[in-house]
């Protein structure tokens, strides 16, 4: 593999699960805030066009190879909102209370709450290859928010297979079902 690899990410959630899942790689990890740099605009419409985005800046920025993890929740009554726009619907104030307030209003009572994760890496290297890996985690919605546990909308969302909300699982519960985790897996293959 590569002896550091920076993860071009400022979401301290996002970095501490990236980090977790490199762990049994000999790799020093380091986050794009340890290099004090801003995150760039995030101008596409897709997962795979914004990890793109942040992974070659953060490449080009460092001289390192770069891991992004572009990501969002996908009502299925809300035609695949807040999708890549999950974060900007916490406001520049980052309230997820507030993001799950408006999932819930704009839902207006349908009665199905399906809802997946996706999560979509992207591995840039200095010499410009690209490569880019999804995972996903279907489950549905829940109202209150249940659980104090990972970030952005884990409260409100219960994987497939489960009762508990992300919320109320450890980094390790979530882990077995968690779109990040899935998205990892694949990003793993090419190094086994
Ligand atoms: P971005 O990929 O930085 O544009 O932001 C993705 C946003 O999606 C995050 O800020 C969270 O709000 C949401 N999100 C992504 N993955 C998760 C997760 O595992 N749990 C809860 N929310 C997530």
């Amino acid at each position: 593999m590569f002896s550091k690899l920076v993860l071009a990410t400022h979401n301290q959630g996002k970095v501490a699960e990236m980090s977790d899942l490199l762990r049994s790689f000999e790799v020093e990890v380091v986050s794009a805030k340890d290099f004090g740099l801003s995150a760039p605009d995030e101008t596409e419409d897709s997962f795979a066009g914004n990890a793109l985005i942040k992974a070659r800046y953060v490449s080009a920025k460092t001289g390192l190879p770069a891991l992004a993890d572009d990501s969002g929740l996908c009502v299925k009554a809300l035609h695949g909102a807040p999708g890549v726009y999950s974060a900007d619907w916490a406001g520049p104030e980052k309230d997820f209370g507030k993001a799950m307030d408006l999932v819930y209003e704009k839902m207006d009572g349908a009665e199905d709450h399906s809802a997946c994760f996706i999560s979509v890496f992207a591995l840039v290297t200095p010499d410009e290859q690209e490569r880019v890996f999804e995972g996903r985690c279907e489950g549905k919605l829940v109202w209150p928010p249940r659980g104090t546990g990972g970030f952005g909308y884990d409260p409100m969302f219960v994987p497939a297979g489960e009762a508990r909300t992300f919320g109320e699982m450890t980094m390790d519960e979530k882990k077995k079902y968690s779109h990040r985790a899935k998205a990892f897996a694949e990003f793993k293959k090419i190094f086994t």
